[in-house]
């Protein structure tokens, strides 16, 4: 079963669409149903301490504490434990005072990345292009607390070059299962151009992570995150989610960490995974991860974003979408839903990211052929896509 749900998971399992933060109503849902384990998505409830008030009940969690999501919820936790540690990450100053922060931007030649500490729905990092672009979101995030409390902090971090990849890895507080690495693609548009989304596709796995960089950030990156968390007793049970940075050197830097799974990320790397999710999500849970519970199938996949009218800025909703039930009955293809909503028989828009198709092929064109074939089926007044997910990799 699903809180809240969506349209797509509710043609197979029972949704619960409660209003976001009651818990009450929530802890009342997983009692009546005796759930043995809940995987906590979002970083919202995981900051706010879902998993530590489901373990409180006795029940088993998929997600890590408040302390240990901080790595995603705070910023300045995030890098001041990745300096800590001797992870690889851009040099940054944190600053409370507005004053101090803009006497050191004025300092600097090269205009820096600046972040709120908090969590801002993806919208708190501005990488600026100019001093003044980096003045005015100092203004905005410290001095008129343009994302509340979430801006209290700045994080002021010097600019990398390169190509991101994200990698994720299901974590026990000890061990880790790392899945395929994935390549997002975050502007609305083809050729990386228009606004930033929280994705537009993905593909995995991504040819520019040799099994050699896998290996050195598998040591220089997880690891030695893994283990610091678990040495300050804040072990980290759940998906570890590193946005990293690649630099024409080819060394990894780590540019994020979130405490779940990516969007799309996770579509285009689960259907690689073959075994049993839940036993492992389990497993995760009570730290009795262990080696060969899931294996990667050699195959490739790739995610394309159908989104609304509007996205990112001003979401129309309510769009009656055609075509998903024929993209349901087809092979190798895999329909997700995010923003959908059943009225009558009908399924309509419900929010900015619609579906997520993903098509699989033993290549990386092949699947990308798939899934635009997919796309193609699929209609709704206003749609948004990207025609060149995965061109990077095949260019
Ligand atoms: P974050 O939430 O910290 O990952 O930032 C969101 C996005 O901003 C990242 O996915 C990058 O595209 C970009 N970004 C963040 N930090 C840097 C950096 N130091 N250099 C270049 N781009 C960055
Ligand atoms: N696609 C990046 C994220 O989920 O944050």
């Amino acid at each position: 079963m699903a809180v809240p749900g969506n349209a797509g998971i509710g043609r197979k399992w029972s949704c619960h669409p409660i209003r976001y933060g009651d818990r009450d109503t929530f802890f009342e849902i997983v009692e009546q149903n005796a759930v043995d384990l809940v995987v906590v998505g979002p970083e919202g409830p995981l900051v706010e301490g879902m998993a530590d008030a489901l373990v409180k009940r006795g029940i088993a969690v998929f997600g890590p504490t408040a302390k240990a999501a901080r790595l995603e919820g705070s910023k300045v936790f995030m890098k001041t434990f990745a300096q800590e540690v001797g992870i690889p990450t851009a040099p940054f100053k944190v600053f409370k005072s507005p004053t101090a922060a803009r006497a050191y931007v004025r300092t600097l030649d090269v205009p820096p990345v600046i972040k709120a500490d908090g969590l801002c729905a993806g919208k708190g990092v501005v990488v600026a292009e100019s001093v003044s672009e980096a003045l005015s979101a100092v203004d905005a995030i410290l001095e008129r607390r343009a994302f509340g409390e979430s801006g209290a902090a700045i994080v002021v971090e010097e600019r990398l070059h390169g190509q991101e990849v994200s990698v994720q890895a299901m974590c026990d507080g000890e061990r880790m299962f790392v899945l395929p690495v994935a390549q997002d693609h975050k502007r609305l548009k083809d050729g990386d151009l228009g606004a930033n989304t929280g994705g537009m596709g993905a593909y995995a796995p991504v040819p520019l992570v040799t099994p050699e960089l896998e290996k050195r950030i598998r040591d220089r990156i997880l690891e030695p995150t893994l283990t610091g968390m678990r040495d300050r007793g804040m072990p980290f049970r759940g998906v570890l989610f590193a946005g990293l940075m690649i630099t024409p050197e080819g060394d990894p830097f780590l540019l994020e960490f979130n405490a779940r799974f990516g969007d799309p990320e996770a579509q285009v790397t689960l259907p690689l995974l073959q075994g049993d999710f839940g036993q492992v999500c389990y497993a995760c849970a009570r730290g009795e991860l262990e080696e060969g519970m899931l294996t990667i199938e050699n195959r490739h996949s790739l995610g394309v974003v159908l989104a609304s009218h509007g996205y990112p800025k001003n979401v129309r909703t309510g769009d009656s979408i055609r075509g998903l039930d024929e993209v349901e009955s087809l092979e190798d293809v895999k329909l997700f839903h995010a923003g959908t909503r059943a009225l009558g028989d009908r399924l309509v828009t419900s929010s900015g990211r619609v579906v997520t198709i993903v098509g699989m092929a033993d290549s990386l064109q092949n699947a990308r052929d798939r899934a635009y074939q997919a796309c193609d089926m699929i209609s709704f007044d206003g749609m948004q896509l990207r025609r060149d997910i995965g061109g990077r990799a095949l260019s």
